[in-house]
């Protein structure tokens, strides 16, 4: 397999929604919880490949606010393996050098949870060779309604307010937006999923389920991406530039 280096224009930011465990679980007889700690392992080994491709920013969705509504075993479980998987991460975190930030409300959160989180970020906060963001207890429309909230109380006047200020008031503020966002698992939605900062990305959705998203397919999304033409809105190429004005000029 040939190594990313050969691929033009790898993205600055990538966010994964890793869907599909519990399936995985299913297929296996095994209980959904099962599914779960193979995802993390999956997101441990997606998080080192990145971390050789250089990748500065990884965002990942491992608990929307609407996973609430999930069995409470489920919820639990999740949380436990999220801490177990925080006290191993921060060492590993401090080795390799990355800063780990968290994305979403810590209330309600059991509080030895809201600790470990807080602990993580506090202790990697002056690293940067990656910036790892864990959206958990995570919900896109939640995350600009706060913002809102936050704009209002610090009495921002309304003509001030532009794109820029409320990126500013996001729980991303000061992460670009992601250039690629990976949705394994077969659907094809967001899911209340970074829902302002997704608005120019480049979305790549597989059916591969999240334990098994490995290298291979990782290397897959990244090929898909550097095939796509980014035009934010405007021409592809300045060649079509010239070539519609050279037209438009002809018809005069
Ligand atoms: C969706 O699969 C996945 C989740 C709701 C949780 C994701 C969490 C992890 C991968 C583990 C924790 C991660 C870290 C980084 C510590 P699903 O349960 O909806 O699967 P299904 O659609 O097949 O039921």
């Amino acid at each position: 397999m040939a190594t990313p280096a050969n691929l033009r224009q790898l993205p600055k930011h990538i966010a994964i929604i890793m869907d599909g465990n519990g399936r995985w679980a299913k297929q296996r007889r095994l209980p959904r919880l099962a599914g779960h700690r193979q995802g993390a392992a999956a997101a441990q080994h997606v998080v080192e490949t990145l971390l050789e491709y250089k990748i500065p920013y990884v965002t990942l969705y491992a608990f929307s606010t609407e996973n609430w509504n999930r069995p409470r075993v489920e919820v639990d479980g999740l949380f436990r393996l999220l801490e177990e998987r925080l006290d191993e991460g921060i060492k590993y975190a401090q080795e390799k050098q990355i800063k780990v930030h968290h994305l979403g409300k810590l209330d309600g959160l059991p509080p030895r949870l809201q600790d470990k989180v807080k602990r993580a970020v506090e202790l990697t906060q002056n690293y940067n060779r990656m910036t790892l963001s864990l959206a958990f207890n995570y919900g896109g429309r939640d995350e600009i309604v706060e913002a809102i909230r936050c704009l209002i109380r610090d009495g921002v006047p309304a003509q001030e307010i532009d794109g820029t200020i409320v990126s500013r008031y996001l729980y991303t503020a000061g992460i670009p937006d992601p250039d690629l966002l990976i949705r394994t698992g077969g659907e094809i939605r967001l899911s209340n999923f970074l829902t302002w900062q997704s608005a120019y990305t480049e979305i790549y959705f597989t059916p591969v389920l999240w334990p098994d998203f490995d290298k291979k397919e990782l290397y897959k999304a990244l090929i898909a991406y550097c095939e796509r033409q980014r035009r934010f809105g405007g021409l592809a190429q300045e060649q079509d530039i010239i070539s519609d004005t050279k037209q438009a000029r002809q018809k005069r």
